[in-house]
């Protein structure tokens, strides 16, 4: 019987990726290490380094996981606080980067940290993954200072003629058999391609960014165009709340 894609909207969504990650979490370094040909590391290194921000500045790693960005942002020598949702996720981070920084656990769309809290914010391959992108962008930018950074890096799906064929077999056939046969579990890697196929394109995301107040919006492609690097800086916009800090 084939494997049903879940849900990509609504409470059944947050739901379906809560148990993803509770159940990929002892696995997920090692899927994402082979699927990515070893490139995430480098692609988290470039998101620190596109933040721009000084040592010793205080760094959101929004979504951080098992804290890879943690360690990056370390060795940049910023502050670092990791929150993401899944318990299962934190423990692993905790457990990897737990000198690094500091993990909380909390929802995106909801940031338990008073406005103008941090210089920079970084998220990584998070996202798709939430049920309002708008509301988690706005958010975002309530918790950074006037002129904070932001740092985005997620999967697109590529729109080059070459690169778009080669993708869909990879990603939609290749990638599901690997994540299954590594974590064991077969839905969450049907999730993925699913996610990043329902996702916005670069242009659309860039547009967002912008809406939710941020200036000086950038984004380069990644991985032959099906990674985005996207970076912006918190600015006072009309419509939206003044900034803090
Ligand atoms: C694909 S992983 C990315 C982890 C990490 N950023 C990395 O670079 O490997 C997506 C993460 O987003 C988290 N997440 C999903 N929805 C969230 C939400 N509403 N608030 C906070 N974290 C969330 C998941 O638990 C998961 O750890």
């Amino acid at each position: 019987m084939p494997v049903p894609i879940p849900a990509l909207s609504g409470q059944a969504k947050r739901t379906q990726v809560r148990r993803i990650f509770a159940s990929i979490a002892p696995r997920y370094d090692l899927v994402n290490r082979l699927m990515s040909f070893g490139q995430d590391r480098a692609w988290r290194r470039l998101a620190v380094a596109s933040l721009g921000c000084d040592p010793g500045s205080l760094v959101l790693d929004l979504g951080t996981g098992t804290g890879e960005m943690i360690l990056e942002l370390r060795r940049s020598r910023c502050r670092a606080i990791g929150l993401d949702l899944s318990l299962r996720m934190l423990e692993r981070g905790k457990a990897k980067a737990g000198s690094a920084g500091t993990f909380v656990c909390g929802d995106a769309l909801q940031l338990p940290f008073a406005a103008g809290s941090f210089d920079g914010l970084v998220s990584a391959f998070v996202l798709r993954n939430l049920e309002d992108v708008g509301l988690a962008l706005t958010e975002m930018r309530r918790v950074l200072k006037r002129g904070g950074r932001l740092a985005i890096l997620e999967i697109i799906w590529p729109d080059g003629r070459l690169m778009r064929p080669l993708f869909a077999f990879y990603f939609g056939r290749v990638v599901p058999l690997l994540g299954a046969a590594l974590t064991g579990d077969p839905v969450a890697y049907r999730y993925l391609p699913a996610s990043v196929r329902a996702f916005m394109r670069a242009g659309e995301l860039a547009q967002a960014v912008a809406e939710a107040g941020f200036a000086e919006t950038h984004w380069r492609p990644l991985a032959l165009g099906s990674v985005l690097l996207l970076t912006a800086t918190a600015r006072e916009a009309r419509g939206m709340p003044p900034l803090e800090g």
